[in-house]
C-alpha cells in the first residue's frame, strides 16, 4: 500500500471515491472540473493499492477560537475508504503522515464532523459539540419583544467588513468557531452575499454613527404557503435587541413561509430572546463535531489561557496516544501573563499526576466537559487536586460552530 499526498492528476479517482461514499452529486450537476492548481489551505492524502486509490482523507488549514484565543485547526474532510479495504486500518495510516504534516504547519488542534463517533475515537478524537438545524414556527417569532432602537437592513457587499467584525466579536466570546480566516476564506465580498437570498444586518446608531450589531444570512425555499421555508445559516448578535430586530424581520415572512430553519449549536443566545418554546431540532441534520488535540503543549500554549487571579503550576500528562505524539508530561503554567504549556520529564520518583487520555485532553481543552466529567468517563485519573483549577481555566464558554466541511 503507498500512502502519498494526491495531486490534481488523482482528483477524478478521488471524485469517484466520494461518490462511492456518500453518494453521487444530485443529477443534472455539472462534471466537476479540475481546478487548474490546488485550491488553498487543502492537503489530500490517498492510499493506493496498485496505483488505484483505495482511501482518501483531506486537511484543511482552519483557524478556531478558543478560550478568546486563535488557534490554528487541521480541519478533516472527505475521508472515504473503498467498500473492500474497510476495517483494515487503513485510516490510521492515512492520519499519520496527515496530522504530522498538520503539526508541522503549526496545527495544534484536528477537527471533523464524524458519520460515527466511534470512526476517530481511537485516533484520540472526541465529541465536544454538534452542528444542528432548529425549526421555529415564523408566526411564533412575531411575539419577540421590539427593539429599542436596533433596526434592520440589508447587507451590501460594502457592509462585509462590519459584518466580519460582528461575527468575530461573537465567535472569540465562544469556544470552537472558525475564525473564517486564511487561505480557504479569501472570496470576494459581492460572492459572500451572493449564496443568500438576503443577509439582514440589525443596526444601531451610536452617537451618530450607524454601527452594524449583527446580521442574519438567509435563504428562501419551498415556494409559499406552511411548507415555504426561510433557512437562516449564520445569526450572530451583539446584543439582545440585535438578535430580536433580525428574528422579527424572519417574521414578516409568516404568510409565505410557514417555518423559520437555523443552523446552530451548543447553547445559542439567539434562542434566549425568543418568547416560543418551539425549537425543534432536526434529527437528520445534527452533525457531531469532534476534536484532536495534535500538539498538546502547543494548543495549550495557543489558547493563551489566563483566569486574572489564578495562578498556579499544573503538571499533567496524557497517555494512550495512538500516534504516540501527545504521549508524556506536561507543565502549565497560569500567572499574571498568558499561560504557557510545556513539556516536562517524568516526575522524580515517579510521583502520580493528572493523567488524561488523547479524548479526555480533547473535551478538556475544548472546554467541553468538566474534569469530573472525565473522571466519570476515565478519560482523567491521578490526584484531583487541580481539577478545579483546570476547570477554570478552560472552561466558562459556551461551545458553538458554525460551519460545517
Ligand atoms: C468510515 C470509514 C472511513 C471507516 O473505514 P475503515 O477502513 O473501516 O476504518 P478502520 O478500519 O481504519 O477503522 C477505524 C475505526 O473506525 C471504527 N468504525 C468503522 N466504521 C464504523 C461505524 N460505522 N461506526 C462506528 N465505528 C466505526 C472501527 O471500529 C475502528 O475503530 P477502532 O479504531 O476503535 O478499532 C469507511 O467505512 C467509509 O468509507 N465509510 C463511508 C464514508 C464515511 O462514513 N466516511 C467518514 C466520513 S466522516
Amino acid at each position: 500500500m503507498e500512502i502519498r499526498k494526491l495531486d490534481l492528476a488523482d482528483l477524478p479517482q478521488a471524485h469517484d471515491l466520494s461518490s462511492e461514499a456518500f453518494g453521487p452529486p444530485p443529477a443534472g450537476s455539472p462534471q466537476p472540473v479540475p481546478p487548474p492548481e490546488p485550491p488553498p489551505g487543502r492537503h489530500s492524502w490517498g492510499a493506493f493499492d496498485g496505483g488505484r486509490l483505495v482511501a482518501k482523507a483531506v486537511a484543511l488549514e482552519f483557524t478556531s477560537w478558543f478560550g478568546g484565543a486563535e488557534v490554528p485547526t487541521c480541519g478533516i474532510a472527505g475521508v472515504a475508504v473503498a467498500a473492500e479495504h474497510r476495517g483494515g486500518g487503513l485510516l490510521r495510516q492515512l492520519f499519520t503522515p496527515l496530522l504530522e504534516e498538520s503539526v508541522a504547519r503549526g496545527e495544534v488542534i484536528s477537527t471533523l464532523y464524524p458519520t460515527a463517533n466511534g470512526i476517530y475515537r481511537g485516533l484520540g478524537y472526541e465529541l465536544i459539540s454538534s452542528y444542528d438545524q432548529v425549526e421555529i414556527p415564523t408566526a411564533d417569532l412575531a411575539r419577540v419583544r421590539p427593539p429599542l432602537t436596533v433596526r434592520t437592513r440589508r447587507a451590501t457587499a460594502a457592509d462585509v467588513p462590519a459584518m466580519q467584525e460582528v461575527y468575530a466579536a461573537w465567535a472569540a466570546a465562544q469556544n470552537g468557531p472558525l475564525t473564517r480566516t486564511g487561505p480557504r476564506y479569501g472570496r470576494p465580498a459581492e460572492q459572500e452575499l451572493a449564496d443568500h437570498t438576503g443577509v439582514t444586518l440589525a443596526v444601531d446608531t451610536v452617537d451618530g454613527v450607524e454601527q452594524v450589531v449583527g446580521w442574519g444570512s438567509w435563504v428562501r425555499s419551498d415556494g409559499y404557503g406552511p411548507q415555504g421555508v426561510v433557512e437562516v445559516w449564520t445569526l450572530v448578535g451583539l446584543s439582545a435587541d440585535a438578535y430580536r430586530a433580525i428574528w422579527l424581520t424572519m417574521a414578516t415572512f409568516a404568510s409565505v413561509a410557514g417555518t423559520v430553519r437555523l443552523r446552530t449549536s451548543g447553547a445559542d443566545p439567539a434562542r434566549l430572546v425568543l418568547p416560543t418554546a418551539a425549537w425543534g431540532h432536526v434529527a437528520r441534520h445534527a452533525h457531531p463535531y469532534s476534536l484532536r488535540v495534535s500538539d498538546v503543549a502547543g494548543a495549550l500554549t495557543a489558547r493563551a489561557v489566563h483566569v486574572p487571579g489564578l495562578a498556579a503550576e499544573v503538571p499533567f500528562a496524557v497517555a494512550g496516544d495512538v500516534f504516540g505524539a501527545s504521549d508524556g508530561h506536561y507543565l502549565l503554567t497560569l500567572g499574571d501573563a498568558r499561560g504557557l504549556c510545556g513539556r516536562v520529564s517524568e516526575p522524580s520518583g515517579g510521583a502520580a499526576v493528572p493523567t488524561f487520555t488523547p479524548q479526555g485532553i480533547a473535551l478538556a481543552f475544548a472546554g467541553a466537559q468538566s474534569c469530573a466529567n472525565l473522571r466519570l468517563l476515565d478519560h482523567l485519573t491521578g490526584p484531583d487536586t487541580h481539577d478545579l483549577v483546570l476547570d477554570a481555566a478552560l472552561g466558562g464558554r459556551p461551545l458553538h460552530i458554525h460551519d460545517y466541511f
